[in-house]
């Protein structure tokens, strides 16, 4: 990081799950790499009662030593965790904040930069930010010639109207350029790869449209329940937690132009691609709900019978909807969006199915052809980039087969995978806005799926049922025969 001023890092939310797991973990991981500014410091804020040293045990519980040997791993958790601190206040209350802003200000000679991460849940984020501008701490740090940020989690509301209010809420306090709208699917190793995929190869362009691209496959599958959160996810369901976001951020880097630069001209292609896919359709969406089974030798619960959730909801933990985008490059193209939980598997892929080749002299009249050319690209686990073909059997006679190319990446590069927050918060340290949600691309997303999400509430659907460790319920392989595919 080029920017010699000092930093300090306030995670407010700092009890809870996302700053232990994620958020500590991964600025020691910078830490560790020498790519935090020399003089930084980082404050936990939240309104548990801890003191400095248990707070500190706690947080060390979950470092790991990936960058560093082994012999220098202790001394170099005991030196970052010597620069956090852990103050307890309440989020809608100035006063504990500038209670903050004032520890902030003993600890450095010069003005400091400053970096405010929202660990918190949703329903505590508009007063957070309006306790910060009343401390003072969201604008002084501009005028004073250094930088003051603020990072905000998922989920950004619950449909658009809502998003809209947090932004308006937002925007009261930080500027656009302050705000750093987080998905860590965007910081992802292969995520990120795609634009390179697409944009630094000659190879795929010519063929990314409509006329050799016959549709799009995006999944992302877990197998596991709704863990502990079930309070959290009976409020905003699969849609909500993962299609909106993470699905639709995945499909606009796949399926937008290439951009002027990798700043705002991203953010800009995104939006105009988003704008241009339908909201989706009733007719076009499957939803469902994983029911109690024995999966890998385990007794698994419903999700009706999941803590916190409502024993009549109608939360969907699974969804499966077609999406189109009404432009020259994609229109005639659908793209048939998965995810859910539940399932028998954990997977996050991307599948581009081109199309037949006409005349093809090897399946004459289109009898007996092999599957035509897929693009896959694996997300998660095992991140990876396979390409399918046909290709000749080696031996007499003419035997095809498909073949593959396979990029895995623990095959082919000796290299650590870093997590997705290392990446994205280094990024916010640096200024880099060009994978974080900007507003309109925020109000974009919603408008594709706020009709379909209050139609199920207002007509009350009921989720298909299907038993917890399996494929999801038939109806979607209904769905996906109407565009003559099938699930991967
Ligand atoms: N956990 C993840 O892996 C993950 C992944 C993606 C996005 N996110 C998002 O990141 C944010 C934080 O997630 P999290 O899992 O860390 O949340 P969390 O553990 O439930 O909450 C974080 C902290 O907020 C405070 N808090 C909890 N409920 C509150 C309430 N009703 N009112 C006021 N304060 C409350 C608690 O601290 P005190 O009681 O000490 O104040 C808690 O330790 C959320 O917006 C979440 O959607 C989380």
């Amino acid at each position: 990081v080029s920017d010699s001023k000092p930093l300090d890092i306030v995670v407010v939310g700092a009890s809870g799950d996302l700053a232990h797991k994620k958020v500590y973990p991964a600025l020691f991981a910078l830490y560790s790499q020498g790519l935090l500014p020399e003089k930084f410091h980082v404050y936990g804020f939240a309104r548990s009662e801890f003191d400095e040293s248990a707070f500190r045990e706690r947080i060390e519980s979950n470092l790991t030593c990936r960058y560093v040997p082994e012999s220098s791993c202790a001394s170099q958790m005991e030196a970052f965790l010597e620069r956090c601190s852990y103050m307890s206040g309440q989020y809608d209350d100035p006063e504990s904040f500038k209670a903050l802003k004032a520890s902030m200000a003993d600890r450095h000679d010069k003005a400091a930069n400053r970096l405010f991460y929202l660990a918190i849940p949703p329903k505590v984020f508009s007063d957070a930010v309006r306790s910060l501008g009343e401390a003072g701490l969201a604008d002084e740090a501009e005028t004073n010639g250094h930088w003051s940020r603020v990072v905000i989690e998922k989920p950004f509301g619950r449909d658009r109207a809502s998003s809209d209010a947090l932004s308006r809420d937002i925007a009261a306090v930080f500027d656009e350029d302050q705000t750093y709208r987080i998905d860590h699917y965007l910081g992802k190793e292969v995520v990120q790869n795609l634009m390179v995929l697409r944009f630094a190869n000659l190879i795929f362009e010519p063929v990314w449209n409509n006329l050799y691209i016959s549709r799009v496959q995006l999944s992302w599958l877990e197998d596991l329940d709704v863990g502990g959160r079930g309070g959290y996810f009976d409020h905003y369901g699969i849609i909500r937690d993962v299609m909106q976001n993470h699905l639709l951020q995945i499909l606009s880097l796949l399926t937008m132009e290439s951009p002027l630069d990798l700043g705002q001209q991203v953010r800009n292609e995104k939006v105009k691609v988003l704008s241009a896919i339908d909201p989706v359709r009733m007719d076009e969406l499957v939803v469902g709900q994983y029911t109690a089974n024995t999966y890998k030798g385990r007794e698994q619960c419903g999700y009706l019978e999941e803590d916190k959730v409502a024993p009549d909801s109608i939360t969907p933990t699974y969804a499966a909807s077609v999406l189109h985008i009404r432009n020259r490059r994609w229109e005639g193209v659908p793209f048939l969006l998965r995810a859910a939980k539940g399932m028998d598997r954990k997977l996050t892929e991307i599948h581009v199915q081109f199309r037949h080749v006409p005349g093809n002299v090897f399946c004459p009249m289109r009898n007996n052809c092999l599957p035509p050319n897929e693009l896959v690209i694996r997300v998660q686990p095992d991140e990876a980039i396979f390409i399918r073909f046909i290709n000749k059997v080696p031996g007499l006679g003419m035997k095809i087969d498909t073949g593959e190319l396979d990029l895995t990446y623990a095959k082919a590069y000796d290299h650590i995978i870093p997590d997705a927050y290392e990446s994205l918060i280094l990024d916010v340290i640096k200024g880099e806005r060009g994978l974080f949600i900007r507003e309109d691309e925020l109000a974009a997303s919603w408008d594709i799926f706020t009709p379909v999400l209050h139609q199920l509430e207002e007509e009350r659907v009921q989720p298909e049922p299907y038993p917890f460790g399996t494929k999801g319920p038939e109806k979607a392989d209904t769905l996906a025969d109407r565009y003559r595919a099938r699930w991967r």
